[in-house]
């Protein structure tokens, strides 16, 4: 069968919450929340950046938080809005590219979480999302975002088929990593009962080396208070199939002392 391409997002929006079922978002919030406060920081005003169809969202809001989200992706704010507007929750949301924030904030948090940042496919990418994250927050205040390591692409996805049935749709997914080019590929067919034609679309993000990670940013306004494995406090490493990244605005221009990646994770940050 003929398959319409779609960019990425366009037609898995509608089926993404199916096909991420297995995630468990509430203790995801609840580990950012853990992270934020073994620095000392506890949000209350929150972006979630690369939010997609807003599951973060609706965790954030349950713990307390007021939030607002923002994506790219026209077609994942869409479902965002309908389970809002399903629950009569109120969230503002907002269609942003993660290199393009101006006017949003300021926020005291701001997150970026599920390997979002791997879709900045440039290290300018990555330095103007991390320019723009930093323009948004108020001054001392802290960012989480979270990427996938080679070792999750060589351990899970190095070239991987599956498929499944959902109600009303099917859907295949060839997930394959380049190693040389450093990309992780994720090719979807989606075929929707109630449609003749398959959508096919792909998804590219890059695995960053961790030391290039961490030196951007170190070049950018940010300073890095942590990185740690997985859903626990050890220190990330290229050991890790997941790391969080904790960012902190400094207060003022040589006001926050430089924590640097290798500072012992041990000491909490203190607020300045
Ligand atoms: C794997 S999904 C994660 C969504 C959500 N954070 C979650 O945990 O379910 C990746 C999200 O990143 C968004 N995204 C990718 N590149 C982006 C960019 N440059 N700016 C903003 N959002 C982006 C996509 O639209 C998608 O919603």
């Amino acid at each position: 069968m003929n398959a319409v391409q779609r960019q990425p997002y366009e037609g898995l929006a509608a089926i993404y919450d199916y096909v991420m079922r297995h995630v468990d978002y509430p203790d995801w919030a609840a580990h950012v929340c853990a992270l934020f406060a073994r620095f000392g920081h506890h949000p209350r005003h929150s972006i979630d950046l690369a939010c997609g169809t807003g599951s973060t969202l609706f965790e954030l809001h349950r713990l307390g938080q007021q939030v607002s989200g923002a994506d790219a992706s026209a077609a994942m704010l869409e479902v965002a809005r309908q389970r809002l507007a399903q629950t009569g929750v109120e969230i503002p949301l907002f269609h942003r590219d993660l290199r393009q924030l101006a006017g949003l904030g300021p926020f005291d948090t701001a997150l970026c979480l599920y390997d979002s940042f791997n879709y900045l496919l440039t290290p300018e990418d990555l330095d103007r999302a991390l320019s723009e994250i930093s323009s948004i927050l108020l001054p001392g205040n802290f960012f989480i975002f979270d990427i996938c390591t080679e070792k999750n692409s060589l351990r899970h996805f190095r070239d991987v088929r599956d498929e499944e049935r959902g109600p009303g749709f099917s859907y295949r997914r060839h997930s394959f990593y380049d190693r040389e080019g450093r990309r992780q590929f994720n090719r979807f067919h989606i075929r929707f009962d109630n449609r003749e034609t398959e959508l096919a679309e792909c998804h590219v993000q890059r695995i960053y080396p961790v030391d290039e990670i961490i030196a951007r940013i170190e070049a950018s306004p940010f300073e890095l208070q942590g990185s740690f494995d997985g859903f626990t406090f050890a220190r990330g490493s290229e050991a890790s199939e997941r790391i969080h990244f904790v960012l902190q605005r400094p207060a003022d221009a040589g006001a926050t002392l430089r924590a640097g990646p290798h500072a012992p994770q041990e000491i909490p940050h203190r607020p300045t």
